[in-house]
Formats: structure tokens, C-alpha cells, sequence
């Protein structure tokens, strides 16, 4: 097993809330590594440092580092090409006002992809491996809101697919969506691990145990542990990952 992320000794405050405390934690390369814990632990906060999304907060300072690859995501790199490698897909499915092709494309010609074959090649890749392909052929350039809740989630996954990540961050993927879009999402994330790193934050307990292969349990911005997501829910080493697990709190 190789670590794609090492997050080392990481701190971050929002102004004078210390949000997240001395995490340390290593991501395993194209497995699945759930992040869980109650409302307002930092789960999204954590996962929005591995793009550095927190940059956009005004007030945000961060020590510590995280490694990609063996380099420090936090010392002289270029964000726009970490967002390149790191995409994200978020709670709500948050589609462009743009057709369906064009909202996969995006990302291909903001990276500076001119040639039309070589977009609509990659296009339909991109679509075709977010399982969406066969649902929207024959209607690309129709709006990509005419899509249902579960569709645009997976739009929003072909959008992110379509600059060949190596990292896909999904912050709750699937609380907006119904139990059906749900199933098909968790397929999704399964046939994806194969070629992708991806960690996940979610509130559901069934789906972290269902799709993920590391768990995060994460309380008032720090980890209580972090394991094999069958070790966690067989056996937890700490009585307060095993309180949430059996819904004494969050
Ligand atoms: N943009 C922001 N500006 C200031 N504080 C923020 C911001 N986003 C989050 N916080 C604070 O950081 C802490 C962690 O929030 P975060 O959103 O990471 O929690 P979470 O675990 O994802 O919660 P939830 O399960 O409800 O999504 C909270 O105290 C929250 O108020
Ligand atoms: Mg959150």
C-alpha cells in the first residue's frame, strides 16, 4: 500500500476558532478513506485543505503540511494545477448554467485544450466512466439542469473526471440524492477506486462501512482514529468512536 497523502502535524484556525488540531493522518493510494464524526468536527474543513479550498476564507491560517506525492501542498506550488490533480465533488450537485457537454469540457479548455476531436473524446470518456454516458448520447447540448438530482451528481463527477484527477474529494456525495441515485453513486465510487485516490466525508455510518476501505473518525477537530474502516466498526479502539457508532451521540 502506497500513502498518496500525508498529512503531517496539521493545524487550522478560521480567525480565532481552531478547527482542526495536530492531524496526522496518511491517505492510501486509490482506496477509499471515509471521513466521519458529528456536525461541525471539521470534516469538510479537513478535506477542503487537500485542494487548499480553504484559501478562499478569509481569516484561515493553517500549520503544519500535507504531502502529495511526497511534496508539500502548502510550499510553493501552483493551486491551480493542485486543483488539477485534486478534484472535488460537493454535497449538492452544483452544475454549471451550461449545456451537458459543455459542463464536462470546462475544465479541458480553462486547462487550455483547443483541439475540438481530442474535448469530445475526453468528453465522452469522462462521461462514460462516471456512468452517465448511455443517459445523456443523445441529448448533450441540452441544459445540464434538465438533469435529475442523481444525474447532475454524476455530471458533476464527469466534470471533475474530465482533467484526469489522481485525487477525488467528495464532501457527502450523496445526501441530496435519492436511495436509488445513491446505490448508483456508491457503484460509481467503487468501479472509480481503481484509478483513483478518493476520500470521502460522509454522515451515513452504512454507506462509510459499505464503500470505504480506511476510516477517519474525526470530534471537535481531531482524530479519534483512524483505521481500517473493518476495524472501526468491528472493533474500535476508542470508547468514543464506539459511542457514535452506536448513536450514544452526533
Ligand atoms: N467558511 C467558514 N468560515 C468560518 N468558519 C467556518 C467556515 N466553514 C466552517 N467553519 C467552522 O469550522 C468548523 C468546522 O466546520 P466544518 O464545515 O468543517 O464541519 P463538518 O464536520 O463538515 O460539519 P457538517 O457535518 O455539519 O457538514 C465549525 O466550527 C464551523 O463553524
Ligand atoms: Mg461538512
Amino acid at each position: 500500500m502506497v500513502n498518496k497523502v500525508i498529512i503531517k502535524k496539521l493545524n487550522l484556525w478560521f480567525k480565532e476558532n481552531y478547527v482542526l488540531k495536530n492531524i496526522n493522518i496518511s491517505i492510501p493510494e486509490k482506496l477509499v478513506t471515509a471521513i466521519m464524526g458529528p456536525s461541525g468536527c471539521g470534516k469538510s474543513t479537513l478535506l477542503r485543505c487537500l485542494n487548499r479550498m480553504n484559501d478562499l476564507i478569509e481569516g484561515t491560517k493553517i500549520s503544519g503540511s500535507i504531502l502529495i506525492d511526497g511534496r508539500d501542498i502548502y510550499n510553493n506550488i501552483d493551486v491551480f494545477d493542485l486543483r488539477k490533480r485534486v478534484g472535488m465533488v460537493f454535497q449538492k450537485p452544483n452544475p454549471f448554467p451550461k449545456s451537458i457537454f459543455e459542463n464536462v469540457a470546462y475544465g479541458l479548455k480553462i486547462h487550455g485544450v483547443k483541439d475540438r476531436r481530442i474535448i469530445s473524446e475526453k468528453v465522452e470518456k469522462a462521461l462514460r466512466d462516471a456512468n452517465l454516458w448511455e443517459e445523456v448520447k443523445n441529448r448533450l447540448s441540452s441544459s445540464a439542469f434538465d438533469l435529475s438530482g442523481g444525474q447532475q451528481q454524476r455530471l458533476c463527477i464527469a466534470r471533475a473526471l474530465a482533467v484526469e484527477p489522481e485525487i477525488i474529494l467528495f464532501d457527502e456525495p450523496a445526501s441530496a440524492l435519492d436511495p436509488i441515485s445513491t446505490a448508483k453513486l456508491e457503484e460509481l465510487i467503487e468501479k472509480l477506486k481503481k484509478n483513483y485516490t478518493i476520500v470521502i466525508v460522509t454522515h451515513n455510518l452504512q454507506q462509510a462501512a459499505r464503500i470505504s476501505d480506511w476510516t477517519a473518525f474525526l470530534m471537535l477537530g481531531e482524530i479519534v482514529e483512524f483505521d481500517k474502516t473493518e476495524k472501526i466498526f468491528t472493533a474500535p479502539r476508542d470508547k468514543r468512536t464506539e459511542n457514535y457508532l452506536t448513536g450514544k451521540f452526533g
